[in-house]
């Protein structure tokens, strides 16, 4: 038995900013498990025998399937043996990169028929995720797809009850969930740092055309090179367009805009932070203000979301936006706020800014005061909230190991993942059901605990 040498978690939450705070914010989240004596992080990282070692298959090995590969290929025991890809020249740098001897195929049913494989990773566009990770679970193997699960909001059920079927271990790739950035968040949160929540936003701001979408595409693309009808079997038949092959997330019948893009990132964050179900109300405004080159999606959105009081955390709302014509600096965040303050959170680092008051006796302001109507005999006065980091510690992994970690964990233990198809179904339909509301110009209903669209 080898021991994984990962950086233990513990140190993660170092308090880098101001003054103590007066509520325990915690200065180490991950206390002991009372059965291994093991920090979360090392109980995650367990040990590797012979016995445990895992082969598996990339299917759609673009940027994020290669990029999942790599992150796969860090973790002990875990081998890729197979690549299947509808572009030659996709499967032609598999070999390059991760050897000559790696089978390689335009037809992932070949991949699913080889008994050697313990799981795949699915990194195809949008449109395939469900046919193919149920076909892949049938097939008995462990799946790892990217967000969004879905590409339209019907297509949830019947992934949730292939899982359940074949009893297969099934992972969305929403990594920033198994993040210590997230983990720390819901550590704060529930320790009423911030208060009662109230609000939470997100937003991204981009300019670059391939940031927006415009990718560069390959001098040899062709009918001859690109197994197009493969491409369109599950949707409508056209012929063959390259921008619509590599462009993919600028048209409706593959991609899912900047929504499913980008909204469903915060949605499996924010629902993993607060332990929330999702909204019950969603509302998309927006338009195609700049990129007119042909997509169908816009290049501005704003949807709002109402989150209704549940067991677990109270009414509150949410605003998502996303400008792709942001001409200044670009930023990408999520903010929690609550009665008490806020927090700013990625998957490394919480920004926690708290209210400070401090009871003045100073009689000009209690006077002011008075005249302005206040009765309170205490005098109270805001000053700048106080401002408190905590940060990973050096030499953390980061939330995408942390999620394929999991998922490999999950299949060697026989244990849980972070974001099962219920977790990623609930993230995926409130950023599937904003398109539709933009699509449509409505509101839309959502009951997130049955999770069945309301009609209104
Ligand atoms: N988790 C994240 O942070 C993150 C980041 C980027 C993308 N993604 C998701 O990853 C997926 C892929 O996005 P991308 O940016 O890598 O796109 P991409 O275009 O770079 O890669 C997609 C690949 O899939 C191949 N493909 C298409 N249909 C296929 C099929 N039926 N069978 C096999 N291969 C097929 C294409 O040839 C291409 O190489 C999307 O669902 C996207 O939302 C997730």
């Amino acid at each position: 038995m080898k021991e994984n040498s990962e950086p233990s978690r513990r140190g993660f939450l170092k308090k880098l900013g101001t003054a103590g705070a007066a509520v325990a914010l915690g200065s180490n989240v991950f206390a002991r498990d009372s059965k291994s004596g093991l920090f979360t992080y090392l109980k995650r990282a367990n040990s590797v025998s012979a016995n445990d070692h895992i082969n598996f298959a990339l299917i759609g090995a673009g940027g994020q399937g290669s990029s999942d590969t790599q992150t796969a290929l860090q973790i002990p025991g875990v081998k890729l043996v197979a690549v299947c890809d509808l572009y030659d020249g996709r499967l032609a740098d598999a070999k390059k990169r991760w050897g000559n001897d790696l089978f390689t195929t335009k037809s992932y049913k070949e991949i699913l028929n080889r008994p050697d494989i313990d799981a795949v990773i699915i990194g195809t566009p949008d449109h395939w995720h469900q046919q193919i990770s149920i076909d892949a679970m049938h097939a008995g193997k462990h799946v790892y797809c990217e967000k969004p699960m879905v590409h339209g909001i019907t297509e949830g059920p019947a992934v949730i009850k292939a899982q359940k079927e074949t009893g297969k271990v099934f992972q969305v790739g929403s990594q920033g969930v198994s993040s210590l950035g997230n983990e720390k968040a819901k550590e704060l949160l529930a320790s009423g740092a911030i208060g009662q929540l109230n609000y939470a936003e997100g937003f991204w701001a981009r300019r670059g055309a391939v940031e927006v979408w415009e990718y560069p595409i390959p001098a040899d693309a062709s009918p001859q090179t690109v197994d197009w009808d493969t491409y369109v079997s599950n949707t409508h038949k056209r012929p063959f367009d390259e921008k619509r092959f590599f462009r993919w997330r600028n048209y409706v019948d593959y991609g899912t805009g900047m929504c499913g893009d980008l909204f469903v990132h915060l949605f499996s964050s924010l629902h993993f932070i607060t332990g929330s179900y999702g909204p019950e109300k969603i509302y998309a405004a927006g338009g195609l203000r700049f990129w007119n080159d042909g997509r169908e999606v816009p290049d501005v959105l704003l949807g709002t979301f109402d989150y209704g009081k549940s067991v677990v955390h109270p009414a509150f709302n949410l605003s998502l936006r996303c400008n792709f014509v942001d001409g200044t600096s670009g930023t990408t965040y999520l903010r929690l706020v609550g009665s008490e303050g806020a927090m700013d959170i990625t998957w490394d680092q919480v920004v926690l800014k708290r209210n400070k008051t401090f009871e003045s006796d100073d009689p000009f302001y209690a006077e002011k005061m008075r005249n302005a109507g206040d009765t309170n005999p205490v005098r109270k006065k805001m000053l700048p909230p106080e401002q408190i980091t905590f940060d990973a510690e050096k030499g953390y992994l980061g939330g995408p190991y942390d999620h394929m970690n999991n998922f490999f964990n999950a299949i060697r233990t026989n244990g849980k993942v972070t974001e099962d198809a219920i977790f990623g179904y609930r993230a995926a339909a409130p950023a599937l059901l904003c398109n539709d509301s933009y699509f449509n110009n409505v509101p839309m209903h959502w009951d997130p605990e049955k999770m069945v669209v309301v009609k209104s």
